[in-house]
């Protein structure tokens, strides 16, 4: 199978870059072909008013987002990294997942590509309490819903702040790789 992690947080090698490298070193050694795509790397802008019903919701801009989209589209398991920023996720990963909105969607719909893949979700977060943990993940999972994809479990390195911290958390990094080796 093809895993590919997006990252949303602007500071590679960080702790959610970390937790998304141990999944996919266990989807490694379960086998899978891994690509990693760091969207910090992109000039990803938002969604532009270019939908509506008298359209087709095929984005004319076509650029960078529909590389990306594109990469999701091909992989079987979809990871999503992201730091919680304000009780969410990053910005920079919600300018991505809303811009799966205008995937090709007056020739195809994304969740006729996107069901029956896997979606995995890593998040890290400086809290050490995890009590708002499911209002960060509620929307992915609706979203996952929504295309028809599997929720193949998530990853949670709470208490962590700068970048290193999360090796204070072998469990958590174990964790991620067990992720990594079940998908
Ligand atoms: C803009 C911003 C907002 C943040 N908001 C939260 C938050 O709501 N809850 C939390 O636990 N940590 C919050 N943090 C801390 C980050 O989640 C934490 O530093 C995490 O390690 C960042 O991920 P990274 O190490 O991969 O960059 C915030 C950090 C920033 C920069």
């Amino acid at each position: 199978m093809v895993v590919v992690a997006f990252v949303g947080s602007p500071r590679k090698g960080a702790n959610t870059d970390r937790l998304v490298e141990e999944i996919l070193a266990g989807a490694t050694e379960a086998g899978h072909q891994i690509e990693k795509v760091h969207l910090t790397d992109y000039a990803l802008t938002p969604i532009d008013a270019v939908y509506g019903s008298e359209m087709d919701w095929t984005d004319p801009r076509q650029d960078v987002a529909d590389e990306l989209i594109e990469r999701m589209v091909e992989a079987d398991v979809v990871v999503l990294g992201s730091p919680v920023y304000w009780f969410n996720v990053s910005g920079l990963l919600k300018l991505f997942i809303d811009r799966w909105s205008l995937y090709r969607r007056g020739v195809e719909r994304l969740m006729d590509r996107m069901a029956g893949k896997k979606m995995v979700v890593a998040l890290a977060m400086a809290d050490p309490h995890l009590d708002y943990v499911e209002v960060v993940l509620a929307p992915l999972r609706e979203a996952a819903k929504w295309l028809e994809m599997e929720w193949a479990g998530e990853v949670i390195a709470s208490g962590v702040s700068d970048p290193g911290d999360i090796e204070n958390h072998p469990q958590v990094l174990s964790e991620a790789r067990e992720l990594g080796k079940s998908l």
